[in-house]
């Protein structure tokens, strides 16, 4: 599980690291971007607590991370940005128990949070992939193109700077407890998420292997 601030660059390395080691990548940020494109009943319900950088319920984040492992029943997984809340955290050991994949590794990306704001303001994601680039740290090929799907990056909605503050308090509230949850468990390593993309996603494959 890879844990951390907005903008850490938890679905960088997730993306990376997932298809070198034949993860299954679980992104609930993703999920629920592609639900509010697709005007899905879970995407108007999950829209406005998005737009503001609320977390979206409990409940509603339970039942769709239920529906996709008990679907996929998956063997190897990174979960990103999921679980946030304790509760969540929780439920999540009951539906691991279930299908009998425990968690082994949460991996905590700690950064400061000047550091996120630089990161996210100048994020460009692709509204089709969800790949994200950087304007300055993590450029794509063609100046506003994504690489993979020749569409426009677009800036995202909760991207702006007040929202981006907001996030920030709402992790520091909601799932920075999460931390010390895990490393009770035994099974937090923290990162240095301020170091280069390479440099962490060379790390954690050798703390994978
Ligand atoms: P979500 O999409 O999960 O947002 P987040 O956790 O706030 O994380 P981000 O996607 O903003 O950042 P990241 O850590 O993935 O960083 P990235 O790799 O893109 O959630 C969005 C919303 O959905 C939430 O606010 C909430 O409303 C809802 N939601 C989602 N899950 C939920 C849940 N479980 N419960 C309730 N609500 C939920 O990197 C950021 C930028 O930095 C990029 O431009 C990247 O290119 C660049 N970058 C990355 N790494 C580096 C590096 N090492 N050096 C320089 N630049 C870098």
């Amino acid at each position: 599980m890879f844990l951390g601030p907005p903008g850490s660059g938890k679905g960088t390395q997730a993306k990376v690291i997932s298809s070198k080691i034949g993860a299954k990548h679980y992104s609930t940020g993703d999920m629920l971007r592609d639900a509010v494109k697709n005007n899905t009943d879970l995407g108007k319900k999950a829209k406005e607590f998005m737009s503001k950088g609320e977390l979206v319920p409990d409940s509603l984040i339970l039942s769709l991370i239920n529906e996709v492992f008990l679907r996929d029943n998956p063997n190897r997984f990174i979960l990103d940005g999921f679980p946030r809340t304790v509760n969540q955290a929780l439920e999540l050991d009951k539906l691991l128990q279930k299908i009998g994949r425990p968690l082994t590794t949460v991996l905590y990306f700690d950064i400061p949070d000047e550091e996120v704001v630089r990161r996210i303001t100048g994020r460009r994601t692709c509204t089709k992939c969800g790949s994200n680039f950087h304007i300055e740290f993590n450029k794509s090929k063609n100046d506003g193109i994504c690489d993979k799907c020749n569409v426009k990056l677009i800036l995202r909605d909760d991207d702006k700077e007040a929202t981006i503050r907001n996030r920030l308090k709402v992790y520091k509230d909601s799932t920075s407890p999460l931390i010390n949850l895990y490393k009770e468990k035994g099974i937090l390593r923290k990162i240095d998420a301020s170091a280069s993309i390479d440099l962490i996603s060379e790390s954690i494959i050798k703390f994978i292997s």
